[in-house]
């Protein structure tokens, strides 16, 4: 699928398997989404433009890559896209939060806003949105319309799991974002729940069901 990153990485790949069984305990499953968000915030920001800067090593002065413009913000979906948000903070501790609370109308399946708060000049910077689980695509795409209408315009979508339909429904929506994945699953089921999928991802995280 354009735009659709899915990392294949066999590490991923392995600890995904891991949180896919039932019987992964909640500090586990919570341990693995964090360090997964880790690996994948490795290849989302594998493209990130590097420029030259002058620094003295205790041998010489050389110029020497350092990445450009402005600090990342990262953008979790609460909740389950706060579990990302640690191992992604130890690799760029000077990133930007941006909370953005949505949650599902479990009769609908759309997405009602219940909490946002952004850095003042997000708009000059480089946003990714958590979303671990790309179901409907509704939440994914709630969150993008939201970032766009605060004048955000380099965005990227981080999802562990994806549904065809959800990758589907936000490519549509937002062509423009490219989407990092971990896998895409088979389908979703009458629930909105992805098939094979792990489950809700929040209630596996914080034990609440
Ligand atoms: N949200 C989840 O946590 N799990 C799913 O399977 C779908 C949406």
């Amino acid at each position: 699928m354009q735009g659709v990153t899915v990392v294949n990485h066999p590490l991923i790949q392995h600890k995904l398997t891991l949180m896919r069984r039932k019987d992964t305990s909640t500090k586990q499953f919570r341990e693995l989404l964090n360090e997964i968000g880790m690996l994948i915030c490795y290849e989302i920001t594998r493209e990130l433009p590097t420029e030259l800067v002058e620094i003295e090593t205790p041998l010489t002065k050389t110029m020497a890559p350092m990445i450009a413009g402005k600090k990342l913000v990262f953008a979790p979906i609460l909740r389950a896209g706060t579990a990302f948000l640690d191992g992604m903070l130890n690799l760029v501790p000077s990133a930007r939060v941006c909370h953005i609370g949505l949650y599902r109308d479990p009769k609908t399946l759309k997405s009602v806003e219940y909490y946002f708060k952004a850095p003042e000049d997000i708009a000059d910077r480089l946003v990714i949105v958590m979303d671990p689980m790309l179901a409907t695509g509704n939440s994914s795409v709630a969150a993008v319309d939201k970032l766009k209408g605060r004048g955000v315009k380099n965005l990227r979508l981080m999802c562990l799991l994806a549904a065809p339909a959800g990758l589907e429904h936000f490519i549509r929506s937002h062509p423009d974002v490219p989407v990092w994945t971990a896998a895409v699953d088979d389908h979703l089921n009458d629930h909105g729940y992805i098939v094979p999928g792990l489950g809700d991802a929040g209630d596996r995280m914080f034990g609440t069901k």
